[in-house]
């Protein structure tokens, strides 16, 4: 299975990620995660894409699709992957097709994470994640067995520098501007299933497995 996370901030894909992947051991490229990992780490990719994240904004399409086009590379990503937050501009989509062709192989389902704009500050300024593993916590819908701390490791919590309020403005707009029209160039293609991103997340999951495992 070839599948694509597509949402806005806060819509559920990273939480949702980890259970499709297991079920179908995939393997998970989150962008997001791993331009992160690139800041913390300061390397040249890192220091070339924090401003833009920082102030919301995404990062060139020629980073991102750089560092999916090596990512995609790794064994464990033959079988089929999760692709989470990428593509996000309909460029970035263009050129995931060409990589995929070269290889012989094409996008099977594009879930789409609708939900309503106004229930996103509240998932965003709640958020609490564990750096290392990506596990995310919600002060009011998932919290942790104990406040500030990895239910697995014990290890602190953190928050996300661009989970605020502000920044959130900047990322919704880039979602609606750049992102939306990645969703209809996939319908064209007929992949797309859309997705209550609204519910708990359990009703989520139910919906997001129904979903992968219809035979397209
Ligand atoms: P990225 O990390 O991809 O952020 P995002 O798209 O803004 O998505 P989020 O991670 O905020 O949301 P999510 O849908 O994963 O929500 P989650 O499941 O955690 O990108 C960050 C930045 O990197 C971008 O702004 C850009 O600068 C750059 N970037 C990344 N990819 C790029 C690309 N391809 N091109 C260019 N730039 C790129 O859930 C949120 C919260 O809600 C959690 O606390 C969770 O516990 C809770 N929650 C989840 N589901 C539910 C539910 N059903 N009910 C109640 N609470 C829930
Ligand atoms: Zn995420």
């Amino acid at each position: 299975k070839r599948v694509i996370l597509v949402g806005p901030p806060g819509s559920g894909k990273g939480t949702q990620s980890p259970i499709i992947k297991d079920e179908y051991c995939l393997c998970h490229l989150a962008t997001g995660d791993m331009l992160r990992a690139a800041v913390a780490a300061k390397t040249p990719l890192g220091i070339k894409a924090k401003e833009a994240m920082d102030k919301g904004q995404l990062v060139s399409d020629d980073l991102v699709v750089g560092i999916i086009d090596e990512a995609m590379k790794k064994p464990s990503c033959q079988k089929g992957f999760i692709l989470d937050g990428f593509p996000r501009t309909v460029a970035q989509a263009e050129k995931l097709d060409e990589m995929l062709q070269k290889q012989g192989t094409k996008i099977d389902k594009v879930l789409n994470f609708a939900i309503d704009d106004s229930l996103l500050e509240e998932r965003i300024t709640g958020r609490w994640v564990h750096p290392s593993s990506g596990r995310t916590y919600h002060t009011k819908y998932e919290p942790p067995k104990v406040p500030g701390l990895d239910d697995v490791t014990g290890e602190p919590l953190i928050q996300r520098k661009d989970d605020t309020a502000e920044v959130l403005k900047s990322r919704l707009q880039a979602f609606h501007r750049q992102t939306e029209p990645v969703v209809d160039y996939y319908v064209k293609k007929g992949v797309v299933a859309n997705v209550h991103a609204e519910k708990p997340p359990k009703e989520v999951t139910t919906e997001v497995q129904k979903t992968c495992s219809n035979r397209r």
